[in-house]
């Protein structure tokens, strides 16, 4: 069978069955300090370690909270202060403030032993004072430059105000709209959360984090985190290894690639292990088979879990799985830091791995100049959104929104209407910067409000506005001023969504349909017979009930960020005309849960004639949205694809070779727009049952109306090939038949055969 090994499996040093292995990487492909410069720091390293005692050396790996509105000094924080005095500490999280971070800098710097400076870490997630939208709006953009331009902003917002690490980007694939954390990844595909996830690590490091503006990143969560059984958070999750590897390592090896400082464990079992004591995905994988030279941080008390899992007997425990699995800093809890040395006495432990864990952490210091330059320029801290901000969040808002559904052309509206109703609970609420926010941000930045948007962009029309109902409760009151309003206008937008609470960590849903009574006020606007338009805020895919045959149009917004209102205008306008796709299958009820396009091959496929296939009795086996599906308010037309040869042989593809599959796409409406043109592959017969499409290329593209310009794409081993069983990795290219489908969704029909031989 032809095989293609894609590793360079360097050799463990001190492998032993109850002490973890250690190991040293030497040249970096996959280097963790931006472009292999981790090597010019390895003799100071090795050096400072040779001077640390063991107290010094645990207290690197550990990881203390602050609170970002206390100060040094005030009391509370004494904890975190005597630690970075004594030298017992590497990292601090939860901080922010030119001023804060100097000031606890300084007692490290200036009155530990060693003075070795700390690390300062926060959730930068989508935005830092400018919030972006939330990473699943991002995905919608098919357009990883949003994404990377969100990266960039907050790594200059943030790192002027002493952050040098960010937990981000989150890269966990999921199938499970239920669970609450889908809004911080990419969705349910693992190219395009890749791709996504190499464009923020970029964004976030730039050419190298030792510049002041830019962050260090975190891929997290490592791994299978979405695989949350019923999709609750924290939960169990049982994988195959080929699933592991097709499915949820792929967008971690691509930070990797793009040279990713750090990575995060996950507070989900991986088949009955927890990720945390997880020697096969933390060291077997990322650190050897992936020669990854960056270090390895536990989530928030994730060490200290590994007792509850079941799977360690107490803290001393805990810490001696989770070190010798691959976890080099222990965030928030302190088991590490207090049993390393009886650890270490009674041989559970060895230096050699302390000697590694610390190395990892001193070497990303280095790296980000902190030795150098443990400060920063009070003076130059940013402290507001700029206005170039502002214009990028802008712009990724309504670059990632989605149009559902345009009958009659309703949208966009025309800025010279006479009048224009705006009703629902989120119409006049700043509640749209979504799941993750730095507490100060939402207080001194809130998001632009739709009422005041619509307002500024339309100042002839008039404007009238009434909530309706309440976004969770079952304050129905106001239904019927609504419907008074609505009659009243021309035409009615009505916002309607989820609270940005009712998504990210522990915020798994059981329904996902409109929260409270948010379906009687669409059913009552319909009810006036008036034109109207349903915007959706969200940070999850929502099944969409009845109201959807009488809403004529409905846009998904999502948590579009600090400046939702003036993007969600533009699109409503038609001063953007919406291009955004769905990056995760949009179920028709909760039932139907786990939908998604990339699932595998059945025996019995759909058939809508034969009872005996795989499908529900009371629903069609498609969900009410399919991945990748959005319309515009222009029209496309793509021409026949054609491929560059219809077999090509395996070996070549091996050695580099690929195939280049081309299609026509031509904007055949009457106004300018977006379309992203998507290549799916499909291995017809292989030795793992393989799904039945792959989305494995897209390219967003702006066309004038009537223009046409030709997209291709290039297939090479790693596009047709596929990860096997064997938990050493193994990737298996296979000769046979694959099926290539190119269109402007998941369903795209136009197909080409192209033989590997
Ligand atoms: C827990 C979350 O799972 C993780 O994503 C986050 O980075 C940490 N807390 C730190 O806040």
């Amino acid at each position: 069978m032809p095989e293609l090994r894609r590793r360079t499996l360097l050799s463990a040093i001190g492998v032993t069955a109850t002490a973890g292995a250690v190991v040293t990487s030497q040249s970096s492909t996959a280097s963790a300090l931006s472009g292999g410069r981790g090597a010019s720091y390895e003799g100071k390293v090795r050096d400072l370690l040779s001077r640390m005692t063991l107290e010094e050396k645990l207290g690197q790996l550990q990881q203390l909270p602050w609170s970002w509105d206390l100060n040094p000094g005030s009391g509370s924080t004494k904890e975190v202060e005597d630690a970075a005095r004594a030298g017992r500490l590497g990292s601090v999280l939860s901080i922010f403030g030119a001023k804060t971070t100097n000031a606890l800098q300084r007692l490290a710097v200036e009155e530990s032993r060693l003075g070795i400076p700390l690390l300062f870490g926060l959730d930068v997630i989508h935005g830092f004072w400018t919030n972006f939208p939330i990473p699943l709006a991002q995905a919608a953009s098919f357009d990883p430059e949003v994404t990377r331009t969100d990266a960039a902003v907050s790594a200059k917002e943030a790192r002027s105000n002493g952050v040098h690490w960010t937990f981000s980007p989150m890269m966990d694939v999921t199938h499970e709209p239920r669970w609450g954390r889908i809004a911080e990844g990419s969705g349910e595909d693992p190219y395009l959360t890749a791709r996504f996830a190499a464009a923020k690590v970029k964004g976030y490091q730039g050419s190298g984090y030792g510049a002041k503006e830019t962050l260090a990143a975190c891929a997290k969560h490592f791994v299978a985190y979405g695989g949350a059984e019923g999709g609750r958070d924290y939960n169990t999750v049982d994988v195959s290894e080929s699933r592991l590897r097709n499915l949820y390592l792929p967008p971690f090896k691509a930070a990797l690639d793009a040279g990713v400082a750090t990575v995060m464990a996950s507070f989900n079992t991986i088949s009955g292990v927890p990720a945390h004591g997880n020697a096969h995905t933390l060291t077997d994988v990322l650190k050897k088979e992936w020669d990854f030279d960056g270090f390895v941080v536990s989530d928030w008390t994730g060490v200290q879990e590994l007792i509850a899992h079941g799977f360690a007997e107490d803290g001393a425990d805990a810490a001696r799985l989770a070190l010798n699995a691959g976890v080099d800093m222990e965030m928030t809890s302190t088991n590490l830091l207090t049993n390393g040395k009886q650890l270490l006495r009674s041989g559970t432990i060895t230096q050699r791995r302390i000697d590694d864990a610390v190395t990892r952490v001193l070497r990303l210091k280095y790296a980000l100049g902190l030795f150098d330059d443990p400060y920063v320029d009070e003076s130059a801290a940013i402290t507001e959104p700029s206005p170039d901000a502002r214009r990028a969040a802008r712009a990724a808002g309504s670059r990632s929104m989605v149009l559902l559904k345009n009958d009659g052309d309703v949208l966009p509206l025309k800025k010279s209407v006479n009048s224009l109703a705006l009703v629902g609970p989120f119409a006049d609420s700043a509640d749209l910067l979504g799941t993750w926010v730095v507490p100060a941000s939402a207080e001194r930045f809130p998001a632009v409000k739709v009422l005041d948007a619509v307002r500024e962009a339309a100042p002839d029309a008039k404007v009238t506005y009434a909530r309706g109902v309440d976004p969770e409760g079952k304050d129905t009151g106001g239904i019927a001023e609504a419907v008074a309003v609505a009659k009243a206008a021309d035409v009615t937008v009505v916002v309607v969504g989820e609270p940005a609470a009712m998504s990210g960590e522990a915020s798994a849903r059981s329904d996902i349909s409109l929260p409270g009574d948010q379906e009687k006020l669409i059913a009552a606007v319909a009810g006036t017979g008036k034109p109207f338009v349903v915007v959706l805020v969200g940070g999850r895919p929502l099944t969409i009930g009845d109201w959807l045959d009488s809403a004529p149009a409905v846009l998904l917004a999502w948590h579009p960020g600090t400046e939702a209102g003036h993007a969600l205008a533009d699109v409503l306008f038609g001063e953007v005309n919406p291009g955004g796709k769905l990056p995760v299958s949009f179920p028709r009820t909760v039932g139907q849960i786990p939908i998604h396009y990339n699932h595998e091959s059945t025996g019995r496929p759909f058939d809508a004639n034969n009872k005996f296939t795989s499908k529900y009795l009371d629903l069609p086996p498609t969900p009410q949205f399919p991945f990748g599906f959005g319309l515009s308010y222009t029209t496309f037309e793509l021409g026949t694809p054609t491929a560059s040869r219809g077999s090509v042989r395996a070996r070549a593809l091996r050695s580099g070779d690929t195939v280049e599959v081309s299609v026509p796409v031509r904007n055949t409406g009457s106004r300018k727009g977006d379309e992203v043109v998507q290549l799916y592959v499909h291995d017809v017969a292989a030795s793992i049952t393989q799904p039945v499409r792959r989305l494995r290329g897209f390219e967003r593209v702006t066309l004038d109306a009537g223009a046409s310009t030709t997209v291709s794409f290039r297939l090479g081993a790693d596009d047709l090939g596929f990860w096997t069983n064997d938990p050493s990795g193994r990737f298996l290219l296979e000769e046979g038949t694959f099926e290539l489908f190119v269109g402007t969704a998941s369903t795209a029909g136009a197909r080409l055969t192209l033989k590997v031989t």
